[in-house]
């Protein structure tokens, strides 16, 4: 039996930190569910880290099709969330609800799509028609070009008053949990501590009710130089099992993200 929704919004309510970690596979599936990560995220992240491309913008719904089902096959507890890639849920609450539905299908129990307030009609046309919808706020990676880059958000008053909007607006229109990623983590606290749902970290500080890493950052896998919001797990160890059950320690126990993890 997986985790179902009730479970996170019990772990939210008792303090105790959510574990999510990208997959998009079976094997590594497989191992995180034994490892203990809660929620796996079957992020469009895989168009850089798995296919090569420098963004996420190229995937396309059939390849998110195609790695949900792997994931699905390969874990038995953890929930499973799988990213609307760009262009498949932007045009329409239609749009987004017949490609939610095939992500659905092929082994999601929750989708996720990113923006802000623009995406509130989408996430309660889906949330009306059963499909749980996680919402991502902050750096969002498929309007890379509209950002001018890969930044850090929310850093003036006007954009961290229209993050915190956002993310209750999202959370009015039925979000069932929020990713904030590389905003500061004053803001992150601010937000985590106005909303009822469950805020999930990426370089957002420690006091979001739980963390997300892109797998293979964790597993020191990164072309360059290494974001400020990532640790190497495998470093100290020689086994990816291992690292992946560190991050789980770490995030349950608070010790990630450290200060220095955090804008
Ligand atoms: O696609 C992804 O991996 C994500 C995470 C960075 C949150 O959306």
């Amino acid at each position: 039996m997986r985790h179902t929704l009730a479970h996170f919004a019990a772990l939210h309510r008792s303090g105790e930190k959510i574990v999510m970690l990208t997959c998009y596979d079976a094997s590594f599936a497989a191992l995180c569910d034994a490892a203990g990560v809660e929620i796996l995220l079957v992020g469009d992240s895989l168009g850089m880290v798995v296919q090569g491309h420098d963004s996420t913008l190229p995937v396309t719904l059939e390849d998110m099709e195609y790695h949900v089902r792997m994931v699905a096959r390969g874990s038995q507890k953890a929930l499973i969330v799988a990213d609307l890639p760009f262009a498949s849920y932007q045009l329409s609450p239609q749009q987004a609800y017949s490609n939610a539905a095939r992500l659905m299908v092929a082994g999601a129990q929750l989708v996720k799509l990113e923006g802000g307030r623009a995406m509130a009609d989408t996430v309660r046309f889906l949330v009306e028609r059963g499909i749980p919808v996680c919402g991502h706020v902050g750096l969002v990676p498929q309007s890379v070009h509209q950002l001018g880059g890969y930044r850090v958000q929310g850093k003036t008053e006007d954009s961290a008053h229209a993050l915190l909007e956002d993310a209750r607006v999202l959370q009015q229109a039925g979000a069932a949990m929020l990713v904030l990623e590389a905003i500061p983590a004053a803001l992150a606290k601010q937000v985590t501590g106005a909303l009822a749902i469950p805020t999930i970290g990426i370089g957002a500080g420690k006091d979001c009710s739980g963390q997300v890493l892109v797998l293979y950052d964790l597993l020191g896998i990164y072309p360059g130089r290494k974001a400020r919001f990532v640790r190497n797990f495998m470093s100290g160890t020689s086994s990816v099992s291992d690292a992946i059950r560190q991050y789980v320690a770490a995030v349950k126990s608070g010790a990630f993200p450290a200060p220095e993890h955090a804008f």
